[in-house]
């Protein structure tokens, strides 16, 4: 006992000076300048980046500036250059048009570890995202903001928010390689291919990247209020901006970092997002593929919260729910190689489907909305019956009718 004390009082003195002694205090770049430039070679851009001198913590110390790349939506760098002196800037050539690219310049002052003080850069060549990477004298606000003349609320320059998002992400010869209608996103090769998300409004023809299928359901976008199932009962307008953020956010896709929805008669309350996941695009020809980590569910849940239903919900009835408590209901968050069947019996599953995690087994991530449902739409086929509505709906599944269920359960 008093061997214990004494270990946790020493464990709480080391703690005391820990906190005590000076933080690593080094001030990052306030800005990383971005220039993309046709490059030499077919499809690809050279890329500028340039920044501003930063000032030494302590008088008389040198500067040092890192900078690395990441090819993984910024889970792994490695480091390009070191540049000491002016001009602060340094060139990136050749860089593949159509992939996803991170930049980070990290400031080392002498004595001190670079890391502590990085500026990110996110980048998708050809195109410069007007989201991300706001100099001091940046224009990309004009994208989408006028300062007098302003068509709608927020000095938008468009009537509305979803138009705004329609010059560049709607139809084909827009100004992103992301066009969100057709589901489509442009390739490193110049082709065509499906988007993660899923289209909110494709017509199938033959040859598409969608097999020739057209939408059969989608989140609603700019239409008459509607209620979300799991959600309570009460109609909201959904639009883009209900779950993305048109400036950056951290979170995976501009994904919002608050998400307001109904959660009584007339009231509105917030749920806190963090969701980390990042596309790879590791064939010229496929398009992206994404590395879900977490934090997907807390998007979800937000609007409907009732179907983020704990372990062992299969057969334990909800309490507590916004709509009808009794229910029972898939469970998310589990684990399909950790299955153990209702009889007793451990029976680990598989799956083509995507779950998030970072586990090397594969199987061993966890479920999730997105392993069953696309973000924005599908192109599936076979209807159920909405709880909210009694409409027959495709409900934004990912394969045809219950495939879902046999990709798992294999009965
Ligand atoms: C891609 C389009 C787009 C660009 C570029 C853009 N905005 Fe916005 N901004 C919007 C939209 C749409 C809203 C509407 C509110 C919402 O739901 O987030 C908004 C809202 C805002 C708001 C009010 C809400 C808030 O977040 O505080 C401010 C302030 C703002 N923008 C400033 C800027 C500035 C400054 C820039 C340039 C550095 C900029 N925006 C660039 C689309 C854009
Ligand atoms: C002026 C053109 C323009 C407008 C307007 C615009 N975007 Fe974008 N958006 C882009 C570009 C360019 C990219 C980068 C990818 C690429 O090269 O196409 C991008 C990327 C994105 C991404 C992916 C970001 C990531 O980190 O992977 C999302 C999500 C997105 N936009 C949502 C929106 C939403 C929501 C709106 C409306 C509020 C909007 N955009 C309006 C041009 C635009
Ligand atoms: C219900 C929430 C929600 C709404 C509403 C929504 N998005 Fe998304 N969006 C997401 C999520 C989640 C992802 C990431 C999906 C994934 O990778 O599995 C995404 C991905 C994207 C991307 C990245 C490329 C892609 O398609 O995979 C773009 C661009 C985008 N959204 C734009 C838009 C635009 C424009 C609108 C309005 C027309 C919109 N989103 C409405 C949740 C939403
Ligand atoms: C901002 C609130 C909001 C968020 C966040 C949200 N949804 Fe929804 N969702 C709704 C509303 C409202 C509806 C009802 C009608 C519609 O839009 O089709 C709905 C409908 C649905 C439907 C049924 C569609 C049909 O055809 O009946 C599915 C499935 C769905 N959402 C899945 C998701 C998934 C998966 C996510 C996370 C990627 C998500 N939702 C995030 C508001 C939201
Ligand atoms: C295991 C696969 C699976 C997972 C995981 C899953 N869903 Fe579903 N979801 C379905 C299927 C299948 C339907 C079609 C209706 C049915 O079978 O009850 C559906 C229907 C829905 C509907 C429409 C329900 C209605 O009554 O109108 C919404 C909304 C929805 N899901 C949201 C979510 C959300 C949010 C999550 C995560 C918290 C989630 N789903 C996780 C398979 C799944
Ligand atoms: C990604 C894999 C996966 C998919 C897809 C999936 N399941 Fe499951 N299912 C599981 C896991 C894991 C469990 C164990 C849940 C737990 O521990 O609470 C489970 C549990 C169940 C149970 C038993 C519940 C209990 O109380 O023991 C049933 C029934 C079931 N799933 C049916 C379905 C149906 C129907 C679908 C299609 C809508 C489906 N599953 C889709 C992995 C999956």
């Amino acid at each position: 006992m008093v061997r214990r004390l004494s270990i946790t009082v020493l464990l709480a003195l080391a703690g005391v000076l820990f906190a005590a002694l000076p933080a690593l205090a080094v001030s990052p770049v306030s800005s990383i300048h971005v220039v993309i430039a046709p490059g030499s070679g077919a499809n690809t851009s050279d890329i500028t980046l340039s920044w501003d001198a930063v000032t030494p913590v302590t008088s008389g110390d040198t500067i040092a500036y890192i900078v690395s790349k990441s090819v993984d939506g910024g889970n792994t760098y490695s480091q390009l250059a070191t540049v000491s002196s002016a001009p602060l800037t340094y060139t990136d050539s050749g860089v593949a048009n159509y992939t996803d690219v991170n930049y980070k310049v990290s400031v080392q002052e002498s004595g001190t570890s670079p890391g502590s003080a990085d500026q990110v850069a996110t980048l998708f060549p050809p195109d410069t995202s007007p989201h991300a990477n706001y100099t001091d004298n940046t224009n990309a606000c004009s994208l989408c903001h006028k300062t007098h003349t302003g068509v709608s609320a927020y000095l938008l320059n468009q009537a509305t928010i979803l138009a705004v998002c329609q010059t560049c992400h709607w139809g084909s010869g827009t100004n992103s390689k992301y066009n969100v209608k057709d589901g489509e996103v442009t390739t490193a090769n110049g082709g065509l291919a499906p988007d993660l998300a899923g289209p909110f409004g494709h017509t199938g023809t033959p040859g598409d990247p969608w097999g020739g299928s057209g939408t059969t359901s989608a989140h609603s976008i700019d239409q008459s209020p509607v209620i979300a199932p799991g959600g309570y009962n009460a109609a909201q307008n959904l639009t883009c901006t209900s779950c993305h953020d048109p400036h950056y956010t951290g979170n995976y896709r501009l994904i919002r970092r608050t998400i307001s929805y109904p959660n009584g008669p007339n009231t509105t309350t917030t749920a806190t997002v963090s969701f980390a996941a990042y596309p790879v695009d590791s064939d010229p020809t496929t398009g992206e593929t994404a590395n879900y980590i977490s934090g997907s569910v807390t998007l979800c849940a937000a609007c409907h919260s009732d179907f983020n239903a704990p372990g062992a919900s299969g057969h334990t009835p909800a309490s507590g729910t916004f709509v009808t408590d009794g229910m029972y209901r898939h469970s998310i968050g589990v684990v399909p190689g950790s299955y153990t069947s209702p009889s007793g019996a451990s029976s680990p599953l598989t799956t083509t489907l995507p779950l998030e995690g970072t586990n090397p087994v594969y199987s061993q991530n966890k479920i999730m909305c997105l392993t069953c449902h696309y973000a924005h739409g599908t192109v599936r086929a076979g209807t159920a019956v909405s709880s909210v509505t009694g409409a027959p709906s495709t409900m934004l599944r990912r394969r045809d009718n219950m495939g879902v269920c046999q990709d798992c359960h294999k009965k």
